[in-house]
């Protein structure tokens, strides 16, 4: 029952023009559907389209009733017997009940609001039709209701009409004047609050932004408008892109699976993404909202007015946008930090995804269930290879490209291939056939890299060779095109800058004149992180050190600290502590601490950081999960106890700027954890009640910061900041959350109460998938105890998944790959995970969570 990319074929119809009328009452809501068709395949008479859980009353033909003889409804379809005209209007009455819907998909209820989330394949649950992103319909909604409880109601395009009916009920209705696919729809009806502005586009028309929240919300949206401001000038000035309605809205809703959805002219959003302020929202989470905003909106283009022929294509509008995103935050704010983040984000979940059963190509050629497949693979791999694209055609040749894409596919589906085409359109250097094989591979490919240096010619040779070492897709065996950006030194002030493109899987890459002083040229490989790989090389631990002192590179600096983080906890786990490297390290931190007055400080706070167990956890071989734990406790104490003074002075010296207004101050903040952390795990007590001191504070960062380094750190002052930060909060449900991932995160021994008292606190809210996710991932990432080796805590994981999954099988699906890489752990967490894994498949599961328990034992 596999959907495969090979069996694509254009739908028999067109559906130029659909009219939907919804009327609400109190039990269920009326949706009356008029499908113009247009048969495009003179052969085929028949019709079917997608339906889930409607209830329906009556269908017309062009307005004769159509006799229950003349179709049929069979599950999630409706088949009509054949039809011999050759244009007709189907109208469909069917009933839903949004108020029983807790899947969070189609038309459901969310603290008495009534929305929709369509994307993927949700509007088959609100109408029937054929739900595939190909068909292209312009949109008439009438919306009705009853004024008091729904006084806002909103869909897509413009409201050309408002109206007040008998029996205190109103009606509304939108026209959207562009095409766009079913997945696209939106509704919103009920209690919202609104706050107004505007933007003047650059050929000055003025568009209406709206943000709709719940009551006492409104003071929470500033940031927010800020961002889609900013959004919306960023696209014209950089892609020439200006929006294309009068009119912008945006709701903020509790209970939201994703972080937001671009349906056209009508975002629907998480109100986690939605609602800050510096008081309530910390740096990172601002960064965050301002992306998503950002990405949301640049969908418009990317997305909306061109967008994707079918599922497969998936990567076309988010690895597209995602990249949008990142060059959008990298022009705000420090293109290089900015960088450095995304390359630690995809190792960290990409890379993790990849090396496991779920492994999939950027464009998959099957699959079961659309909606396991909004990964981080699509979208943040999706948009490294656009990065790589850019970075191989140059910039004013990829906008040229891009420029294209979207002129010739306007109004349309596309597909990957088409934009792959048009960016390379003019290259003669790259093939293009050749260049998509990195859409078919699925893996982590390796690189290899190899010096030869003939210091009397001074000529430097590169060996280069590429494998992927997953052999389960034929694709794999393919040589991929990778740019690798390096850098090579002479000495300590002069290096050359230079872009090698392996085409083979093994080149040899001569360089003449390198003049160098060294036994043998020192290169840093992938600056900047130029593609999605892992790589070796025979760079020494004594170069290393060297390249620490030279690389003015964020990424490169960083990755090569990192490196050698790994290199001692992995002997520390499975040999010896190796004295000789830790002292260096320590003797190289202090003086880049001491030396370097004018560091980054967001660079410092990556420089000084431990590694985590989610960071390093896909790149060890045998993981002992409790044995990782304790060695990065250790890790953290040794390094703090070694570097305490340095470290006393640089807070010291960072203290004047923690308290400017972010983007102020930010780096500063990053470094402020980073410090407390190690110092408070050094045992320094005289931190303690400063740090204490900062859960009150009038800046989330820092109130957050003050929890997670307390989170390990076993004493009683750590129940009295829970009870500080608690019921200061406890109101606020997007703050909450953050004390619910404190509270799951911290290690209790009294068999998993601790985490079960969170599900029965009185301000645990059932439907809302952020705190579910919050105790859940705080308690499998953070908490060793999730790791006990009677496996009890992988057993109280699996039965909140069976729990879960009746209800919200999106959310679950995702989170049971906690378990994907049970492979890499040894016994007796390997053996415990596949006891539970069998006992999950044992029950009665979704398709969803069926589809990814069965990929994991496989
Ligand atoms: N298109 C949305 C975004 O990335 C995400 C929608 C996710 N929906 C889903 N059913 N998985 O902006
Ligand atoms: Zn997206």
């Amino acid at each position: 029952q596999y959907i495969k990319l090979e069996d694509y074929k254009p739908f028999d119809y067109e559906i130029p023009n659909i009219f939907l009328d919804f009327i609400i009452e109190d039990k269920r809501v009326i949706v009356k559907t008029e499908l113009e068709f247009i048969k495009k395949n003179i052969n085929i008479n028949s019709l079917i389209l997608d339906g889930i859980d409607i209830f329906v009353e009556k269908i017309y033909l062009d307005e004769s009733l159509l006799e229950e003889n003349n179709y049929s409804i069979q599950k999630n379809r409706l088949l009509i017997k054949p039809i011999l005209k050759e244009t007709f209007t189907l109208k469909i009455v069917g009933t839903i009940k949004p108020k029983e819907n807790f899947s969070l998909l189609g038309m459901y209820e969310s603290n008495g609001i009534i929305t929709t989330q369509c994307e993927a394949e949700g509007f088959r649950r609100i109408s029937y039709h054929s739900d595939r992103p190909d068909i292209l319909s312009k949109y008439k909604v009438r919306i009705e209701a009853n004024k008091e409880d729904f006084p806002v109601l909103l869909s897509n395009g413009n409201l050309v009409k408002a109206n007040d009916l008998k029996h205190r009920r109103h009606e509304v209705i939108w026209e959207d004047p562009y095409p766009k696919p079913s997945y696209l729809f939106a509704l919103v009806a009920g209690k919202l609050n609104c706050i107004k502005d505007n933007f003047n586009t650059k050929s000055n028309k003025k568009v209406e932004i709206n943000i709709y929240v719940e009551k006492g919300d409104e003071k929470y949206v500033k940031h927010s408008i800020n961002s889609l401001k900013k959004s919306m000038k960023w696209d014209e000035e950089k892609y020439n892109l200006e929006y294309d309605l009068s009119l912008f809205n945006i709701v903020a809703i509790r209970h939201f699976n994703m972080g937001a959805m671009e349906n056209k002219s009508l975002n629907i959003f998480n109100s986690k993404l939605i609602l800050a302020n510096k008081e309530t929202t910390t740096d990172e989470e601002l960064e965050r909202i301002e992306g998503v905003i950002a990405h949301e909106y640049f969908h418009n283009w990317t997305g909306n007015r061109i967008t994707c022929r079918d599922w497969f294509q998936l990567s076309l509008k988010e690895g597209l946008t995602v990249f949008r995103d990142q060059e959008f935050t990298s022009d705000l704010h420090n293109r290089s930090i900015k960088r450095l983040e995304d390359a630690k984000f995809l190792r960290k979940a990409q890379f993790r995804e990849d090396s496991g059963p779920t492994s999939h190509p950027v464009r998959p050629e099957k699959y079961l269930e659309i909606d396991n497949f909004y990964t981080t693979t699509i979208y943040e791999k999706g948009a490294e290879i656009i990065r790589m694209l850019k970075t191989l055609v140059k910039e004013e040749n990829f906008n040229n490209g891009f420029s294209n894409f979207i002129s010739t596919y306007d109004g349309k589906a596309a597909t990957i291939d088409q934009f792959v085409n048009k960016i390379l359109e003019n290259n003669k250097e790259i093939n293009n056939e050749k260049f998509k094989t990195w859409y078919k591979q699925n893996g982590t490919p390796l690189v290899k890299f190899k010096r030869k240096w003939d210091k009397e010619k001074q000529i430097l040779k590169i060996q280069v060779s590429q494998i992927n070492s997953n052999k389960k897709n034929l694709y794999n065996d393919l040589p991929l095109i990778i740019p690798i950006n390096i850098a090579i030194f002479l000495n300590s002030y002069e290096k050359i800058k230079k872009t090698l493109i392996l085409k083979e899987k093994e080149e040899e890459f001569t360089l003449e004149n390198i003049n160098s002083k060294f036994d043998s040229p020192i290169i840093s490989y992938f600056r900047n992180f130029s593609a999605p790989i892992k790589w070796e090389t025979d760079t020494t631990f004594a170069e290393k050190l060297l390249i620490l002192e030279f690389e003015t590179d964020y990424f490169t600096i960083y990755d090569t600290i990192k490196g050698i983080y790994k290199k001692i906890i992995c002997k520390r786990i499975y040999e010896e502590p190796d004295i000789n490297i830790e002292n260096k390290l320590i003797t190289t931190l202090r003086s880049i601490i001491r030396n370097n007055k004018s560091i980054n400080l967001s660079l410092l706070s990556e420089i000084l950081s431990i590694p985590t167990f989610s960071e390093i956890e896909s790149e060890i071989k045998k993981v002992d999960p409790l044995k990782v734990y304790k060695t990065i406790d250790d890790l953290n104490y040794l390094f703090g106890t070694k570097l305490k003074v340095e470290l006393l002075n640089k807070l010291k010296e960072i203290d004047k700027n923690i308290t400017k207004l972010w983007p102020e101050g930010k780096d500063e903040r990053k470094l402020i954890e980073t410090i407390w952390r190690l110092l408070l795990h050094s045992k320094y007590e005289g931190i303690k009640n400063k740090v204490i001191s900062y859960i009150d504070s009038n800046s989330m960062t820092l109130s957050k910061a003050a929890l997670n380094v307390f989170t390990r750190i076993n004493c009683p002052e750590r129940e009295l900041i829970s009870n500080i930060f608690f019921n200061k909060w406890k109101h606020n449900p997007v703050v909450l959350d953050n004390w619910f991932f404190f509270k799951a995160s911290i290690e209790i021994n009294n068999n998993q109460k601790n985490i079960e008292a969170l599900f029965k606190n009185e301000y645990f809210d059932v439907k809302s998938p952020n705190t579910l996710k919050s105790i859940l991932n705080a308690y499998v990432t953070r908490n060793s105890l999730f790791h006990s080796r009677d496996g009890s805590g992988y057993k109280y994981v699996a039965d909140k998944i069976l729990e879960y999954d009746k209800s919200n099988p999106i959310v679950i699906s995702r989170f049971l790959k906690i378990f994907s890489t049970f492979r890499q752990y040894e016994n007796p967490y390997k053996r415990n995970i596949i006891k539970v894994l069998d006992y999950i498949k044992k029950n009665k599961l979704s398709p969803n969570t069926r589809e990814i328990i069965d990929a994991i034992l496989n």
